[in-house]
């Protein structure tokens, strides 16, 4: 049976990198096979410009019965004034909430021939392969109470609640406990268990959790010494596993190590296994419309769509193995460029991945 994709160009560059990603998967299904069909519907500042909510509810039932979602990105400067509750970042975390994607992946890989790219010394960060398991439905973006109050005095206050169940802790422990298992069986769990109780039992639960995994190592960070060794010595990591707002930040410093945010992808996950894909970058507004964006974070998204929820692997390995071959013959969107290598556009490097996932 064909299998459904919901596409969410979103705003921004979303959807000129989606539709580099659409050629992408109409590739896959033309030449090799693949059996799918797409859906595309509105989300984020598109959505609330075209129906006044940045999460539609025909959008969410069409994401609910989809096999996979693919995002592009969401909001802009353009939406900034709204009230904090249609924002088109709503939209998405609207999405995460309502489908359950409580484990979002961000790999940080470097790729050997972007070394250059990276602003750390290149011995630093050669052969970098992090994981990022951010928890990605609970702590503190979900917490209640939260929002901003009088003061008798006069003044407001605003406040937010960070918390977990031990179950929630529990589910995101073993996701990354399992990743690891298949690759360096290392997992660092990061927390600021010497001041919040909430990361003193998440802390707790992580070791209970991981005494199952006897064959992966587990060793715990304080948040701030974990953002410290990312930028001082990466490649001591394997598999990191943390909180929602922690994990939002620590995810974008391990992706400059990269040399460029605009190469890496993600995966939100179900307890199922179905997912939404996305970038990690956002919606440059800076850029958007120009045709410079950077399209291989998406591109690659949809190798992780292939293989998280369409178990389709060797699909998915073809698509990183075109990344790499359009690298290799030094085609760069501006984002990457170095001296020697050759600038091209947003949809001269979706055409140019298409062309090597044809010749492969
Ligand atoms: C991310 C983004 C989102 C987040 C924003 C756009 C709501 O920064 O996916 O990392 O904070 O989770
Ligand atoms: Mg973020």
């Amino acid at each position: 049976m064909s299998k459904n994709i919901l596409i969410l160009p979103g705003d921004g560059i979303g959807p000129e990198i989606v539709s580099e990603a659409m050629k992408v998967l109409v590739c896959l299904r033309d030449d090799y096979g693949l059996d799918v069909d797409m859906d595309e519907a509105l989300v984020g500042g598109a959505a609330y410009d075209a129906i006044g909510h940045p999460l539609p509810e025909a959008t969410l039932q069409y994401a609910r019965e989809a096999d996979a979602v693919l995002l592009g990105a969401v909001g802009g400067p353009k939406w900034e004034p709204l009230d904090i509750s249609v924002r088109p970042e709503k939209g998405l975390l609207g999405l995460r909430s309502e489908l359950g994607l409580f484990a979002n992946l961000r790999p940080a890989i470097l790729y050997p021939q972007l070394a250059e790219a990276s602003t750390l010394r290149p011995e630093v960060v050669s052969g970098l392969d992090i994981m990022i398991v951010r928890e990605l439905t609970g702590g503190i973006y979900f917490g209640q109470p939260r929002g901003v109050r009088d003061l008798e005095n006069g003044e407001k206050e605003g406040y937010n609640t960070l918390i977990y169940k031990e179950s929630e802790v529990e589910r995101i422990v073993r996701v990354a406990m399992d990743i690891a298992m298949k690759r360096g069986r290392r997992v660092c769990s990061v927390d600021k268990a010497n001041v919040l109780e909430c990361t003193e039992l998440w802390r707790e639960v992580a070791i209970r959790a991981g005494s199952d995994y006897p064959d992966v190592e587990l060793s715990h960070m304080y948040v701030d010494n974990a953002a410290m060794q990312l930028v001082r010595a990466p490649k001591q990591f394997d598999v990191m596993v943390t909180t929602n707002m922690f994990g939002d930040i620590l995810s974008d410093c391990a992706a400059m190590l990269t040399g460029s945010i605009g190469m890496l992808p993600s995966a939100s996950l179900d307890e199922n296994g179905k997912g939404m894909y996305e970038p990690i970058h956002g919606s440059a507004p800076d850029i958007s419309g120009k045709g410079l964006a950077n399209p291989l974070a998406t591109i690659l998204s949809v190798a992780m769509l292939l293989r998280y929820s369409l178990d389709e692997p060797s699909l998915a390995e073809r698509i990183e193995q075109a990344v790499n071959s359009v690298l290799d013959s030094g085609l760069r969107t501006p984002d990457i460029a170095s001296p020697g290598t050759v600038e091209v556009g947003t949809s001269e490097m979706g055409d140019a991945v298409v062309k090597a996932l044809r010749a492969a």
